[in-house]
Parts: structure tokens; sequence; C-alpha cells
């Protein structure tokens, strides 16, 4: 399984943080918030691994992760986004590099304490379709919210004012090679941007889609109030590290 980690857009929530750097660049405790992503890859043996970047200051990342060394790989495949199209359109710069093999997608925001190597290998083992990890939040009308229909989730909502269960769909999806074509058929939402969620629902109309709850903590690190919580776990709690 390959992975990709997104590490684009503008960070406009972090703003005036971004305005000369990217949002993936900024430490979260004692690491460069990308690390945390690269970590959690290749501790659940994922090692054949592409950075979406984007925006400004794109080369940092070359300057900063080089070929991967401190994370024990022997190279990094780095892909360009021009413009700020969203996570489906991040993606879909990817589509030759994952070359119709499954892929482990995480969002460069994205930190948790502990390893995904389970969901990697059931994921290994499911015949087709995709696969999402669930965490239960305060605040789940800040994401991608799952309906549940008789134990079945039937639909993600993103970021709905009225969620419907108290679940957040986490930035690690599990996809086939199908997931470009589904791309393709996607139109920008009201913020803009062709969302992952849609990518999601299209796998649960296909009857494709599985999902777990994730063990451990998890936090998102790409708002004021998200960036500190996630520093103080890491800085009390450890995040995945280096095994
Ligand atoms: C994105 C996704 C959302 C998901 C979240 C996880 O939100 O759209 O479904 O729950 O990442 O971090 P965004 O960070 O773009 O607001």
């Amino acid at each position: 399984m390959k992975g990709i980690v997104l590490a684009g857009g503008l960070g406009t929530r972090l703003y005036p943080l971004t305005k000369v750097t990217n949002k993936h660049l900024l430490p979260v405790y004692d690491k460069p918030m990308i690390y945390y992503p690269i970590i959690a890859l290749v501790n659940a043996g994922i090692k054949d691994i592409m950075v979406v970047t984007g925006g400004n200051n794109a080369g940092d990342f070359l300057k900063l992760l080089g070929n991967g060394k401190e994370f024990g790989l022997q190279h990094i495949n780095y892909t360009y986004q021009a413009g700020e199209g969203g996570i489906a359109e991040a993606l879909n710069l990817a589509a030759f590099f994952a070359d119709n093999e499954k892929i482990c997608v995480i969002l460069g925001d994205n930190i948790i304490e502990k390893n995904i190597v389970n969901a990697v290998q059931a994921f290994e083992q499911q015949e087709k379709g995709a696969k999402i990890i669930l965490k239960e939040v305060l605040d789940p009308d800040r994401f991608g919210v799952p309906v549940f229909e008789d134990g079945k989730i039937v639909k993600i909502e993103e970021k709905p004012k009225l969620p419907k269960s108290p679940y957040a769909v986490i930035g690690i999806y599990f996809y086939d090679a199908k997931i470009f074509d589904i791309i393709k058929t996607l139109r920008p939402s009201d913020r803009g941007e062709m969302e992952i969620s849609d990518v999601n629902n299209a796998y649960i109309d296909m009857g494709e889609m599985t999902y777990e709850v994730l063990e451990g903590w998890w936090s998102d690190a790409g708002t004021f109030d998200s960036l500190v919580h996630a520093t103080n776990l890491v800085a009390m709690t450890g995040a995945n590290n280096l095994s």
C-alpha cells in the first residue's frame, strides 16, 4: 500500500501564522506538524510515500524532509498543488504515483497517539472499496460526521450544524484505485472545494465502505484551538513516535 500525505492549502484558519509559511511546517510541541503524519505511515509499515504540497514555501518541504532519512526512508516523492481546490483535488495529483495500488491518505494536520497498523493490515485484506476511521469527539460539527442506520453508515455529512452522531471521520482514509474515477465525477461544495466526504459517500453508495473506531487520542491542528490542543496532547502523553 502506498501512502499520501496531503500538505497543501493556504492555512487561512491559522492566519497570520501561515502568512509566510505553510501550516504543516508549524511546530506541534517538538516537531514540525508534517512529521506526525509521516511517522504514522512509517510506523504502520507504509514506506512508499508521496507528499502533496502547494502554496507558499513548497520548497521548504524538500529542505525539511529531504529523502526521509530521519524517518528511516531512502526516498520521498513530492508533488505540487497550484490552487486551493480541496482535499480531493490534491489527491488527484497523486494518481500516477498510486499506479492502481491501494492507498492510505493522511491529512498533514492530523496527529494520532497510537499506531494504525491494524487498520492498514485490515485494509490490505479488504478485497475492494474504502475504509475510514472514526473517533468520538465533543465538537463533531467541525468535521465529517457519519450518519448511522441500523448500525451501518449510510452517509457522511460534512460539518453538519446538527451532527447525527458524536463521531468525527478522522483524516486518515484508505482507498482502492476507483477513487480516481470517483474524483472525476465530483463538483465543488459550497465552500468551493472538492470534498473528501463526497468521495466517501460514493463508496458508501456502492456498499464498499468499512470503518473502525480509533484507539488513543486524535487531533487535527488546523485552527488556533486545535493547534494548542494537539501541542498539549503531544507534550503530555507523547504522540505515535518513531519506533
Ligand atoms: C477535513 C475533512 C473532514 C475531516 C477533517 C479531519 O476537514 O473535510 O471531513 O473530518 O478534515 O481533520 P477540514 O480540515 O478541511 O476542515
